[in-house]
């Protein structure tokens, strides 16, 4: 049956053996308490902060909300009378999108904020902005912005939950805990794999939360690039590197693609798309060196004919894109409600 055939009926996740149980929603009393211990943390804004327990608890709690989401009534009451405020200093659609559906889901009054209609253009710096939405008494905010560290900086203006969803080139923790999920209902662990990162690694915030969490779980984390796309000292991130897609790809389990972002390139980082295309973009030939049931993943949006072909991205047998975006919500909804956790009842003047 193919992967596409499944979905529609339950969601499972493979145990080790191969063998599959459904995963169904089991919140009791018991575990509620167990994750509120567990995943104390006040904001969310990278996987560094995270240990394994914070990273498992997450995973395990977005199972109950990928099940919830496959449901007619998708609805939970657990953020009524909260107030979620996106912002996003950069262009989003998916991860925007996500993180409203996940918490009008939960019942959150949401509001999405862009900074093409703010004042930022206006002059208005990034504090400000902080400021003056803080005043406004939101709950949590969820945060995007251009330049690595500005959402760690502006946490420490609010008084509010703050979850970081993309600074520049740092981290965007919620993609790597949704990749960590899709995996994990693949393979059926999240430890013991060889997991390939390949393409633009330099400019990606994406390669680097994942390359933190995938060894955080004990797994070997390969990275695929040509020189002139790797950061400096990308060694010392406990990967191996790798310039030769055949190479590289040999014995993966996991294939995860990246986008070139040329937005972010300032100046010549490729000889030319087609050339990439030809060393690094990953079509049937190079999937072939993989593990023959390795899946292929990729964070969107992508480049079709750049980083990977329209035929391998479709590919159900082999490519689980699509279930990227959908375990998306659930973990941005499992995120939400554990950081909601930690909102005292009377917020009064603190801090
Ligand atoms: C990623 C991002 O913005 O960092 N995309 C996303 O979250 N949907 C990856 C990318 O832009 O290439």
């Amino acid at each position: 049956m193919t992967r596409g055939g499944r979905r529609q009926n339950t969601l499972s996740r493979r145990l080790r053996g191969g063998r599959r149980v459904p995963i169904t929603a089991r919140s009791t009393e018991d575990r509620r308490r167990k994750e509120d211990a567990l995943f104390a943390h006040r904001h969310l804004l990278g996987i560094e902060s995270l240990t394994r327990d914070d990273i498992v608890t997450l995973l395990d709690l977005a199972d109950d909300y990928a099940a919830l989401n496959r449901q007619r009534e998708k609805k939970r009451a657990t953020l009524r009378g909260l107030t979620q405020i996106n912002l996003f200093f950069e262009n989003s659609t998916r991860t925007q999108a996500s993180f409203e559906l996940a918490g009008k889901r939960l019942g959150a009054d949401v509001m999405n904020m862009s900074v093409g209609s703010s004042s930022i253009k206006k002059g208005e710096t990034l504090i400000d902005t902080a400021a003056t939405l803080n005043a406004m008494r939101p709950d949590i905010l969820v945060v995007r912005h251009q330049h690595s560290g500005a959402v760690a900086l502006l946490s420490e203006k609010v008084n509010c939950s703050v979850i970081n969803a993309g600074d520049g080139a740092h981290e965007h923790p919620t993609q790597a805990l949704l990749d960590a999920l899709t995996i994990r209902n693949h393979k059926g662990r999240l430890h013991r794999l060889t997991v390939a990162i390949c393409g633009d690694i330099r400019h990606s915030r994406v390669a680097r939360s994942n390359i933190i969490l995938l060894n955080q779980m004990e797994n070997r984390v390969r990275v695929i690039a040509p020189p002139t796309l790797l950061p400096e000292g990308i060694e010392n991130m406990g990967v191996e590197v790798f310039h030769d897609m055949a190479e590289g790809l040999n014995g993966c389990d996991v294939v995860m693609m990246l986008r070139l972002q040329r937005e972010r390139m300032q100046g010549a980082f490729i000889p030319s798309v087609r050339e990439y295309f030809h060393l690094w973009g990953l079509d049937r030939q190079k999937l072939a060196f993989a593990k023959p049931d390795a899946i292929v993943m990729h964070p969107g949006p992508m480049n079709r004919g750049v980083e990977i072909t329209a035929d391998v991205a479709d590919d159900f047998a082999r490519s689980v894109i699509e279930e990227q975006v959908e375990m998306g919500v659930a973990v941005r909804m499992a995120a939400l409600d554990l950081l909601a956790r930690q909102i005292p009842n009377d917020r009064g003047d603190a801090e």
